[in-house]
């Protein structure tokens, strides 16, 4: 395992327990090639998968055709303007005004452990976790330095790239691209899997072949978004979710992003993932360095499964930071769906009671507390707490709250300013606009310029001073628009294209600072639902609102994708009322309660309004939470059956990483006449081991390991629509 540089062949080897990912210095030109990428080989000389002799495109016996050889070779940061006319990586505009740029190999470092990266969110590894290969790289005539910076995971089938730029010439150079990692591989009948989708259905699995030309995901609207998200998978054509190999690229980073995937004329593919350059130009002085953000790299040759679960692995261990990684969460009860703005210290007293009464450990009080807000077309920045609604202010509330034996936790929208808030009258300035054009408003409200550190520093008063005013223990953090009108006033006509990833750094800023000085506090992420679930914002919050839409039966859909990279113990999910907000759905309460307990469980209704048959079960779904929680968050996670590809049931299973206990989820979405039950297997299991078969309407059984993963177990006499069942597993002492 680690990091090898064998001399003679001039071949960097990175390993991990079954992959390894090989890059080459061409001896001639000085050019890093990649070699391969895949499952675990010896230490071997493969650099004559690069095909530097394959006439006619030899670089140094045939310097004419050096257009050919570079639009062909395997380069592992391919640049801008020389002859190679598939994605690019990096171009650099000079002064003069050209944008070409070439690197040259001039040295390396390898070291035990990672460094952080500066002001961005990473994945962390001590010296016993992981080795880190810094590659050096040159373009002589520009004098610009970059640093390929590579980290192998010692435990884990994942490696990680980031790009450090640094300007040695005398002039300014303008990046107008810098994407963080090209991955060139020969095609093998490769499926290309994304997560796309809208609001309300964010992360919905798109698996396709792989075509001709340039397929991408990507975001230009500020935020890694709800309609698509900084992932990409290729997997072979046969991989399922046991078997198969695949290549998984996933971005930390939470602002623009391109993730694309082409199929070149010789079929090879090239994979690229990076800031978007749409609206990107960075100015670096000379002696001024500019950071890539990271992207981690996955490869599984078990399937789609294996992939979900190192990635589940690297983000719980090497991701998310902060005491509640490894806590379990509180359950939580927030009044958005039950209230919406409507609410006064009177009511959302009289639900934390019935709440306390029913065992719901935390009131979460949403939007609409301060200032003039009574609906979403004001007051935001205005952090003063609403007396009218809440006299006595925050204190009087939390403390009732916890009287009751329950924690108290509260919204805010940090990055936002309505036109209608004292804010806004004092600072219209503070708003991200272009002087003389009137700015788009989305939701009412415009986005402020968090690329300044006054703007920063102020809001950040206005956080902590409500986090201290009350005994505050958790934080919805909001983010409900996209940005829009990109005029920063900081900054100067030629640094304009800074503005967004300024933006997305003070965002990274803020919740750096509110992590430190806040250290147990629990911070929930959220993007009018799910636009900001990326690794960027896992890095500072252990969890994030999935979505607003919270029916069951669309929430598989959106679990299913999401769980495919990301643990289910960051995934926020609660039981809401029914007909359902977002749909009109009807789906039994119990349901509800299975579909939630996938996530960081919660409710999101007005607990004294529902019907009693409903509020009578929730004391049993928060003894289920209890029970299975620890197992939901640190266990493997396997998706059994999809309900998005089967139309009919979905069925997912967390098994214990000693393999000693599993849960089974099964939701049958629409009832069948005339059905017989339906066949699962379950994979993952000691196939040794003996288990005892449990769950209600379930026949009681004890089958071992292969038995359960070769044959299965059938799971039927469920009637109606949106019928759920646990199913646990527990293994038989011998
Ligand atoms: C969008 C969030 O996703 C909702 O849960 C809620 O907090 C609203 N914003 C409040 O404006």
């Amino acid at each position: 395992m680690g990091i090898a540089f064998f001399e003679k062949d001039k071949i960097f080897k990175l390993d991990t327990p079954s992959s390894t990912y090989m890059i080459a210095i061409v001896d001639e030109e000085g050019f890093l090639g990649h070699v391969y990428y895949g499952k675990r080989v010896p230490d071997e000389n493969l650099s004559y998968l690069m095909r530097t002799r394959e006439a006619p495109f030899t670089p140094s016996v045939n310097n004419r055709d050096r257009a050919s050889f570079l639009n062909t070779f395997p380069m592992e940061y391919p640049t801008h303007g020389l002859g190679d006319y598939r994605e690019d990586c990096l171009s650099v505009l000079t002064q003069a005004g050209h944008s070409a740029c070439g690197l040259r190999y001039v040295s390396h470092r390898i070291f035990p452990g990672k460094p952080k990266l500066e002001g961005l969110p990473a994945t962390f590894g001590g010296e016993g976790d992981c080795t880190t290969l810094e590659l050096l790289a040159e373009d002589p005539v520009l004098q610009l330095r970059v640093v390929l910076r590579y980290t192998a995971f010692e435990r884990l089938d994942a490696v990680t790239r980031s790009v450090v730029l640094t300007n040695g010439s005398e002039e300014p150079l303008r990046l107008t691209k810098v994407l963080s990692a090209c991955l060139d591989m020969d095609n093998r009948n490769f499926d290309l899997i994304t997560l796309h989708g809208a609001w309300a259905r964010e992360r919905q699995i798109q698996r396709s072949p792989l075509c001709r030309g340039r397929q991408s995901a990507f975001s230009v609207c500020g935020e890694s978004s709800h309609q698509e998200h900084p992932f990409l998978a290729l997997a072979e054509k046969a991989a399922t979710q046991d078997s198969g190999e695949v290549y998984a690229m996933n971005f930390v980073y939470s602002g623009n992003f391109l993730a694309q995937a082409e199929l070149t004329q010789f079929d090879s593919v090239r994979a690229v993932m990076g800031i978007h350059p749409y609206d990107f130009c960075w100015t670096l002085a000379p002696g001024e360095s500019f950071t890539a953000p990271e992207v981690v790299l996955v490869y599984s040759d078990s399937g789609l499964g294996g992939m979900t679960r190192t990635f589940h692995d690297l983000y719980r261990g090497h991701l998310i930071r902060g005491e509640y990684r490894d806590k379990p969460r509180p359950v939580l009860i927030n009044n958005w769906e039950a209230t919406y703005f409507d609410f006064n210290t009177e009511k959302l007293i009289a639900i934390a009671r019935q709440a306390a009464s029913l065992g719901i450990e935390m009131l979460v009080m949403d939007d609409g507390w301060f200032g003039g807000r009574s609906s979403d077309d004001c007051a935001l920045g205005d952090w003063q707490v609403n007396e009218n609604k809440l006299p006595g202010g925050l204190r009087r509330l939390a403390d009732e709250v916890n009287r009751l034996g329950m924690r108290f936790g509260i919204w805010m929208e940090p990055e936002m300013i309505s036109p209608d808030s004292d804010l806004y009258r004092a600072h219209p300035d503070w708003a991200i606009r272009i002087p003389g054009r009137t700015a788009v408003r989305s939701r009412n409200q415009y986005v402020l310029d968090f690329s300044r550190r006054e703007v920063r520093n102020y809001i950040y008063e206005c956080v902590r001073a409500v986090l201290k005013s009350a005994n505050i223990d958790y934080l919805k953090w909001d983010m409900n628009r996209q940005l829009t009108d990109l005029g920063g006033i900081a900054l100067p006509a030629g640094r304009q294209g800074e503005l967004l990833h300024r933006y997305t750094l003070g965002v990274y800023e803020m919740q750096e600072r509110l992590v430190t000085e806040f250290p147990h506090l629990l911070l929930e992420n959220c993007s009018g639902g799910g636009a900001r679930f990326d690794p960027g914002m896992l890095y500072y919050s252990p969890q994030i609102w999935c979505s607003d839409d919270t029916d069951a039966v669309e929430r598989l859909k959106i679990q299913e994708g999401t769980a495919l990279v990301y643990p289910l113990s960051a995934m926020g999910a609660h039981v809401s009322d029914c007909p359902n907000h977002a749909v009109g759905r009807v789906t039994p309460f119990e349901t509800r309660g299975y579909v939630a307990l996938a996530g960081t469980f919660g409710y999101e209704l007005d607990v004294t309004k529902i019907p009693k048959e409903d509020r009578d079960q929730i004391p049993g779904q928060i003894a289920l939470y209890h029970r299975y929680s620890g197992l939901m968050r640190q266990g493997d996670y396997y998706r059994v059956a999809s309900y998005a590809e089967n139309h009919g049931y979905d069925c997912w299973m967390v098994v214990s990483k000693d393999k000693q206990e599993a849960l089974v989820t099964y939701i049958q979405v629409l009832g069948r006449p005339n059905a017989h039950s339906v066949r699962v297997r379950l994979n993952g299991l000691d196939e040794s081991a003996l288990y005892r078969v449990e769950g209600e309407g379930q026949e009681e059984q004890v089958l071992s390991g292969a038995a359960l993963r070769c044959a299965g177990i059938n799971v039927g006499g469920l009637w109606g629509d949106f019928r759920g069942r646990l199913i646990h597993l527990t293994a038989e002492r011998t």
